[in-house]
């Protein structure tokens, strides 16, 4: 329905002296929306009628019935203000999208590539509730920016690199059952890490031998390297099944280890532009200018950063999809990260770097306190998934078929 045409055709069948035209001219939007959402001046009418404007807003006032797309109809200081019933309105607006494929759509985005890294899960970790929000916002994003006549792009920047992945190849080595991973796939790769935990909590030695595994798996070590992509493998499918279970629109998977091979080259253009100095043993950028601590790049050990991995994967990005727009979608625990390293684009003169946009949501916490997959305080989403149909079932059955 086109509520303001409804609005004009009521008043020009109430005011013989003005046209549908004048009318549909000079009903306007009221800056405060506490004025309704349409208001009738009526102060053009006063020659005509020979009357105060307000007394003509009144008079209108009482000559018209309220219909039923409206909550009411008021006469202040010489305007008619007219309130749409809410309802109505969403109503009309769901009928309109439900009828209409190509409701909003557009050609703005000229066919543009725009990337969204979202639902970026960490091997071995499952999806739970608090990555719905992420996923569902990134997923959003994905449709919305396709009708607006952009190239979407979906990334999943997997956590697939770290010293947890040496953790748990120890895990694996020492307590891992190949059969229960085969039946229980990600969530028994959890087990193992959560039970890490537990041990090393009571051996402290056992965090030496995670590390040791991490490092074999920085040197390329074959077995390290089997057991790491085995684990991998695992979280890849169980990623695909919930994405494809939640319609969710996704281009790449790109994991974090891949853009270990550029690092270098990554650190030697910071050095080039004279960016790069030494603060404690490592290397970093300095952000003093924006009140901002230094960006790490490389540790002591010379090891790389999250921080490096995502400089590293921005200009791969840059470099391949040719972006306008790429969109980082994470917790906002992660605000300082995201400003840190763009800031770092920003003085390496990249003129992308503008394109770069960190999107952080609240997080999600239950009841009993944080999620955490270390401490086993997490509701998977396919828990949640299933305890919703259940739920819709419980209803149905309840209610009868249409209820
Ligand atoms: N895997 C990360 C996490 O769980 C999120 C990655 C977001 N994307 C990125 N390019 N940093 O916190």
């Amino acid at each position: 329905m086109d509520f303001k045409e409804e609005i004009v055709k009521m008043l020009d069948s109430n005011i013989n002296e003005l046209s549908y035209e004048e009318i549909d001219k000079l009903l306007e939007v009221p800056k405060e929306s506490k004025l309704g959402d349409y208001a009738m001046p009526c102060f053009s009418l006063s020659k005509i009628f020979r009357k105060a404007p307000n007394i003509i807003a009144e008079e209108l006032k009482d000559k018209l019935d309220v219909p039923s797309f409206l909550d009411k109809i008021e006469s202040i200081s010489g305007y008619l203000n007219f309130f749409i019933n809410r309802k109505e309105f969403s109503k009309s607006i769901i009928d309109n999208i439900l009828n209409n494929d190509d409701y909003g759509a557009s050609n703005i985005g000229n066919g543009e590539n725009v990337i969204l890294d979202y639902a970026s899960l960490n091997v071995a970790k499952p999806f739970h509730i608090g990555h719905l929000k992420n996923a569902v916002t990134g997923n959003s994003l994905y449709r919305i920016y396709k009708k607006l006549g952009y190239n979407p792009i979906g990334i999943n920047h997997l956590g697939d690199f770290g010293t947890q992945f040496g953790k748990l190849i120890y895990a694996y080595k020492t307590w891992g059952d190949d059969e229960k991973i085969k039946q229980n796939g990600i969530y028994e790769l959890t087990d193992l890490y959560q039970k890490f935990h537990v041990e090393a909590e009571k051996d402290p030695s056992l965090e030496d031998k995670g590390r040791e595994w991490s490092l074999k798996i920085e040197e390329k070590d074959p077995e390290a390297i089997r057991i790491w992509t085995y684990f991998k493998d695992i979280s890849i499918e169980y990623f695909n099944r919930l994405a494809d279970k939640m319609d969710l629109k996704f281009d790449k998977i790109i994991g974090e280890a891949f853009y270990m091979d550029f690092v270098d080259d990554t650190v030697k253009k910071i050095k080039e532009k004279n960016l790069l100095v030494e603060s404690e043993g490592a290397q970093v950028v300095m952000l003093d200018e924006y009140n901002m601590p230094p960006c790490i790049i490389l540790r002591s050990d010379g090891g790389s950063l999250y921080a490096t991995r995502d400089i590293t994967g921005a200009i791969y990005r840059a470099e391949n999809f040719n972006f306008v727009k790429s969109i980082y979608i994470t917790g906002s625990e992660q605000i300082l990260h995201f400003k840190q390293w763009f800031k770092v684009i920003e003085k390496m003169g990249y003129p992308w770097a503008k394109g770069l946009v960190h999107l952080g949501h609240g997080m999600v916490k239950l009841e009993s306190g944080k999620l955490s997959t270390r401490g086993g305080n997490i509701i998977t989403l396919e828990e949640a998934i299933n305890e919703a149909k259940e739920k819709a079932l419980e209803i149905m059955i309840q209610n009868g078929r249409d209820g």
